[in-house]
């Protein structure tokens, strides 16, 4: 049964990112949100607003729709002026270190801070354009206030923003210029939804220790009125991947075939991240390195990794690290019959990405922070029931709330040795051990699936059109 049920049941939804489907559906995606919000806006119908990656100086917010499965997008040019300083500052030099738990990274001015409230302000001016929908949907740190200037325009609709990064503790938070400003402006939604526990009972202590707010099951009343707070793990849509896998493993013989040339007989381990210093990325290719001197040729890793956000310099320094570490690694240890890392800069389809996810007997995924990290679930989806491979996860990424120690190898991602004692007992896991891990891991994504988490969050959007009485505060 299709969770999304029936179009006309839905409200008719505005939903709002800063990353949007790129123009043509079939480009590799280089990011969770964008493809697991592209099926969700194709078979609701909804309206996606987000940026087209362009700047523009007329700062009209005009909205022209292009259609997008039974949905439409718009990809807006957003102003010239202030983009830098909300995508490359605000955005992602200081609040994508402190959601990911990194403080010494953040960076940034308060001009940056200037311009992120001008976007949102922009985002706002937008939307009212689409007044008529019935609920709006926001997504990711780029629009944390941006319910606050949708209610200062005049819109009166259910308004719910869903998360993709951690939340971070208290003291991290703290960190951010402008935190109170902008929690105090997170209370403008009614429906906050976070990936994890973690996530949830961090922002709730954030509230505690940071505005002297007060929680009861979720639910934090403001001077507004009354927001929830709650866990939506993401997911996936597991029998695409599925098919996906069993498909392209067909279609790109050539490229596998190229790859096992290169393995000279060695496992394959497959490693798939944006080039982001959140990713782990060098302590797994460390972590290797001491796999591959314990046990030379006995696995290669493959991997793919997409360069990202290069217009800011830390990223761009992130990637000649690990650029130089593989260099350095396949020097070392490297054959004419043998190559340990395989080095791949460009992005894949997820199509593509499943017939190499079903090929390779171990993931890794190892990031030292991550809200959920779909990887690792589009890997056990496109498994092969019969000879699955073996999963070694974070404990600190999202994903590791959904699959336990029985299931998933979960190391910790800062230990390179830890990670090297994993790898190496993944790839020499027997074949019964390996389905008895990985089957429960592939019933939870069957269970709740992406279009369950979709379906579930428009739901409790929904309820907040009925404003409940705040009996239960009244101690
Ligand atoms: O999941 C976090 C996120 O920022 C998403 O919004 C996006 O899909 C991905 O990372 C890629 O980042 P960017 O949009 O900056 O390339």
């Amino acid at each position: 049964e299709d969770p999304l049920c029936e179009a006309e049941q839905q409200p008719k939804l505005i939903v709002i990112s800063n990353r949007v489907a790129a123009v043509d559906s079939k480009q590799p995606k280089t990011g969770g949100l964008a493809a697991a919000l592209e099926p969700i806006v194709a078979r609701l119908g909804a309206v996606w607003l987000g940026s087209s990656g362009e700047v523009s100086d007329d700062d009209a917010a005009t909205v022209q729709l292009v259609p997008c499965g039974e949905g439409h997008v718009s990809r807006l040019d957003l102003p010239s002026a202030h983009y830098p300083g909300f995508y490359r500052g605000f955005a992602n030099s200081t609040l994508w270190p402190a959601f990911h738990s990194l403080p010494d990274r953040i960076s940034g001015s308060p001009q940056h801070y200037d311009s992120y409230r001008e976007i949102n302000d922009f985002m706002a001016r937008a939307a009212f354009n689409l007044r008529d929908r019935d609920a709006f949907w926001v997504h990711d740190y780029h629009f944390l206030p941006l319910a606050d200037r949708l209610h200062r325009v005049g819109i009166d609709r259910p308004i719910g923003f869903f998360l993709h990064t951690p939340w971070p503790a208290p003291d991290t938070i703290e960190r951010v210029p402008n935190h109170r400003e902008l929690m105090k402006s997170m209370l403008e939604y009614d429906l906050l939804g976070f990936q994890t526990n973690r996530d949830v009972n961090n922002f709730l202590a954030g509230l505690r220790s940071h505005l002297g707010l007060e929680s009861k099951d979720g639910i934090v009343i403001s001077e507004r009125g009354r927001t929830r707070c709650q866990k939506f793990p993401i997911g996936i849509d597991p029998n695409q991947f599925a098919e996906y896998a069993a498909e392209s493993l067909a279609n790109q013989e050539e490229y596998i075939s190229s790859v096992q040339k290169k393995l000279g007989g060695a496992k394959l381990a497959i490693g798939v991240d944006r080039l982001d210093y959140s990713k782990g990325i060098e302590n797994r290719i460390k972590a290797f390195n001491q796999v591959f001197a314990a046990e030379p040729r006995s696995i290669s890793l493959l991997q793919i990794a997409i360069p990202s956000r290069s217009e800011i310099e830390e990223y761009r320094e992130y990637k000649r690290n690990v650029d130089s570490l593989v260099s350095q690694v396949n020097a070392e240890h490297g054959t004419d019959e043998w190559s340990p890392i395989l080095y791949e800069n460009d992005a894949f389809t997820q199509a593509q990405l499943a017939g190499l996810y079903r090929a390779a007997r171990v993931c890794v995924v190892t990031p030292l922070q991550d809200g959920m990290n779909l990887v690792a679930k589009e890997y056990v989806a496109a498994q092969d029931p019969n000879d699955p491979g073996v999963l070694v996860l974070s404990k600190f990424a999202g994903a590791a709330e959904d699959f336990n120690d029985d299931e998933a190898l979960l190391v910790d991602p800062n230990r390179p040795d830890e990670i090297t004692a994993a790898i190496s007992r993944a790839a020499n896991m027997p074949c019964e051990e390996r389905i008895q891990r990985w089957r429960p891991m592939k019933d939870k994504l069957e269970a709740y699936t992406v279009h369950d988490w979709a379906a579930d969050f428009v739901r409790e959007l929904d309820k907040s059109r009925i404003t409940a009485p705040a009996d239960h505060f009244r101690h």
